[in-house]
C-alpha cells in the first residue's frame, strides 16, 4: 500500500538492519573530527575546562539534532531535498543548502585523507627527516601561500585521484553492499588499531604531565563566546548532523527501528572516541615535552593540521618503535576519515537520485565526479593549505551552524511538526523522549545557535580569519556560503523527475509493520 502511494519508496535502498545502521552512522560520526580536530580545538580552547561546553553542547544541541534528523529522514523517507519537500514546498532550498554543504566538505575531506595515506607511507623510514615542518610545509604541500596558483602537486594529485575512484566504486555498490559491507570491516579494525595506539601513549615517559595539561582546566575561558563557538560546531562536525547525513541514512533503516537508544550509542560512541583520540594525542605530546624538558604548553603546533602532520611526525621519531606508532596513527586517521567521507557524498548522490530520477551509479558518476574535479582542483595544488583553512573554517561555523538553526525553526516554529516527530520517535523506540527535547528544538537550541553564528559572523567581519587578506577570505570563505545559498536556490527551483507530492507518511498503525 506504500509503495503505491508514495512513489520515490519503490525500490528505496535499505540497510541489512539496526546493526548496519548503527555501525554505518558510527562510521559516519568516527572521522577526522575525532582525530584531527578535536584533541587540538579542546586543548587550545581551555583544556580540561572544554569538556564543561562541549558536553553542553553535546546534550543541548548534539544529541537533540541527532534525533531531529533520525526522525526527519526515517519518517519522511528521503534524502535531505525530500525530507524538506515533503515537509512544505517551499523548504525544499534547506535540503539543498545542507546537500551543498556536504559537496563542500566532500572536496576538501579527501585531500586530509591523502595526506595521512601519504604520511602512513612515511611513517616507515621517517621519511619526513629532521625538520617535519619544513618537509611537510615545503616539500610534501610545496605550498605557496593564499590565492590560487592552480599549479598542481603529482605527489598528491595522483593518489587523490585513486581515492576518489575508490570512494565512488563503494558508493556505487550501494548502501547495502557498499557503505554497510565496508563500515563493518573498517570501524572494528579502527576500534583494535586505536586502542593499541593509546595503550603504547599511556606508557610513554611523560605521558601523566601531557594528560595534565590536557585536562587541566582553565576556567577563564568559559567566559569567551569563541569557546562556545567551538565547542557546538566541533558536536556537530563530530557527529554528523545538519548538513543531511543522518537524514539520509536514516531514510535507509526499516520501517521499525528503535531510533532513540541508538541515537544515544552513536552518541556515546562518538564522544568516546573523541576523548580517547584527546588522550592518545596529549599523552604522546607529553612524551615530546619531557624528550625536550620543557612544558606541554609551551610546545608548538597543537592545533589543527599543525599537530598531526608537523607535531606527530617530530615525536615519532624521537621514539622507540616510532615506524609502528605512525603507521597505527596514520592508518587510523585514514579508516576514520574514509568511512565519514563516504556517508558525505552520500548525501549529495542521494539527492540527485531523487530529484533527477537517475539511478544510483548514474548519481555516483556524475555528482561524484564533479565534486572530484573541484576537489581536485582546489586541494591537489599548492594553494590548498590555506584554502581548506579557510573553507572549514566557514562552511563548519557558519554553514552548519546556519543549517542547524533554519531546520530547528522550519521544523518547529514554522511547521509545528516536532509533536509528530516526537510521536514518531517514541512509537518506534523502546526508550521514551521526554517533552524536554520538543523544548530543546523548538526554543534553547535554535536561540543558543543564533547567538553563536551572531558571535561568529561579526568576529568575522571584524578581522579577516588568521589574518589572510580579505579577498582571499572573501572569496573562499564567504564564497563557499554564496556558493551553498545559490545551490539552495537554483535546485530547488528545478522540477522533479518523479512525482514526490503525493507521499504521506504512515500512520503509527503502518510503521509496525
Ligand atoms: N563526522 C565526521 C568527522 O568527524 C564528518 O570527521
Amino acid at each position: 500500500m506504500t509503495t503505491q502511494k508514495n512513489a520515490p519508496e519503490v525500490g528505496r535502498e535499505q540497510w541489512t538492519g539496526q546493526l548496519g545502521f548503527l555501525l554505518a552512522a558510527i562510521g559516519s560520526a568516527v572521522g577526522l573530527g575525532n582525530i584531527w580536530r578535536f584533541p587540538g580545538v579542546a586543548y587550545e580552547n581551555g583544556g580540561g575546562a572544554f569538556l564543561v561546553p562541549y558536553l553542553v553542547a553535546l546534550l543541548t544541541a548534539g544529541i537533540p539534532i541527532l534525533l531531529l534528523d533520525y526522525s526527519l529522514g526515517h519518517r519522511f523517507r528521503g534524502s535531505a531535498p525530500l525530507v524538506f519537500r515533503r515537509l512544505g514546498r517551499r523548504l525544499e532550498g534547506l535540503g539543498w543548502f545542507q546537500v551543498a554543504i556536504a559537496f563542500v566538505i566532500a572536496t576538501y575531506y579527501t585531500v586530509i585523507i591523502v595526506w595521512a595515506i601519504r604520511y602512513m607511507l612515511f611513517s616507515v623510514n621517517l621519511a619526513w627527516g629532521d625538520d617535519p615542518t619544513t618537509f611537510f610545509v615545503a616539500d610534501f604541500l610545496q605550498d605557496a601561500g593564499t590565492g590560487y596558483s592552480g599549479d598542481f602537486v603529482g605527489g598528491i594529485f595522483w593518489p587523490m585521484l585513486g581515492l576518489w575512484l575508490v570512494t565512488l566504486l563503494v558508493l556505487g555498490f550501494g548502501v547495502a553492499k557498499g557503505i554497510e559491507r565496508l563500515t563493518k570491516i573498517f570501524i572494528p579494525l579502527l576500534v583494535v588499531l586505536f586502542v593499541v595506539l593509546v595503550v603504547r601513549a599511556l606508557f610513554l615517559e611523560g605521558a601523566a604531565e601531557g594528560l595534565n595539561a590536557f585536562f587541566t582546566p582553565d576556567w577563564s575561558a568559559l567566559a569567551q563566546p569563541g569557546v562556545w563557538v567551538a565547542a557546538y560546531s566541533q558536536i556537530f562536525f563530530s557527529l554528523s548532523i545538519a548538513f543531511g547525513i543522518m537524514i539520509t541514512y536514516s531514510s535507509y533503516l526499516k520501517r521499525r527501528a528503535n531510533l532513540v537508544p541508538v541515537s544515544y550509542v552513536a552518541a556515546f560512541a562518538n564522544s568516546s572516541f573523541e576523548l580517547l583520540a584527546g588522550i592518545g594525542v596529549f599523552a604522546t605530546l607529553g612524551f615530546m615535552a619531557a624528550q625536550q624538558g620543557v612544558a606541554v604548553g609551551d610546545l608548538e603546533g597543537l592545533t589543527g593540521v599543525a599537530l598531526s602532520f608537523m607535531t606527530f611526525p617530530q615525536i615519532i621519531s624521537m621514539m622507540p618503535g616510532g615506524p609502528v606508532f605512525g603507521v597505527l596513527f596514520f592508518a587510523s586517521l585514514t579508516l576514520a576519515g574514509f568511512t565519514s567521507l563516504i556517508s558525505i557524498l552520500q548525501v549529495v548522490s542521494a539527492a540527485f537520485q531523487e530529484k533527477f530520477g537517475l539511478s544510483r551509479v548514474q548519481a555516483t558518476a556524475v555528482i561524484g565526479g564533479l565534486c572530484a574535479v573541484i576537489s581536485l582542483a582546489l586541494f591537489s595544488t599548492t594553494t590548498s593549505l590555506a584554502t581548506l583553512d579557510t573553507v572549514d573554517k566557514y562552511t563548519n561555523e557558519v554553514g552548519v551552524v546556519a543549517s542547524a538553526i533554519l531546520t530547528c525553526v522550519l521544523v518547529g516554529l514554522v511547521t509545528r511538526k516536532v509533536p509528530t516527530l516526537r510521536a514518531h520517535l517514541n512509537y518506534v523506540s523502546t526508550a521514551r523522549l521526554g517533552s524536554w527535547w520538543s523544548a530543546m528544538i523548538t526554543v534553547v537550541v535554535p536561540l543558543a545557535l543564533a547567538y553563536i553564528l551572531v558571535t561568529t559572523a561579526m568576529e568575522l567581519f571584524r578581522q579577516p580569519y588568521e589574518d589572510y587578506p580579505w579577498s582571499f577570505v572573501n572569496g573562499f570563505g564567504w564564497g563557499a556560503i554564496a556558493f551553498m545559498v545559490a545551490v539552495a536556490v537554483a535546485f530547488s527551483l528545478l522540477p522533479w523527475r518523479r512525482p514526490v507530492d503525493e507521499f504521506t507518511p504512515e500512520t503509527l498503525q503502518e510503521v509496525t509493520r
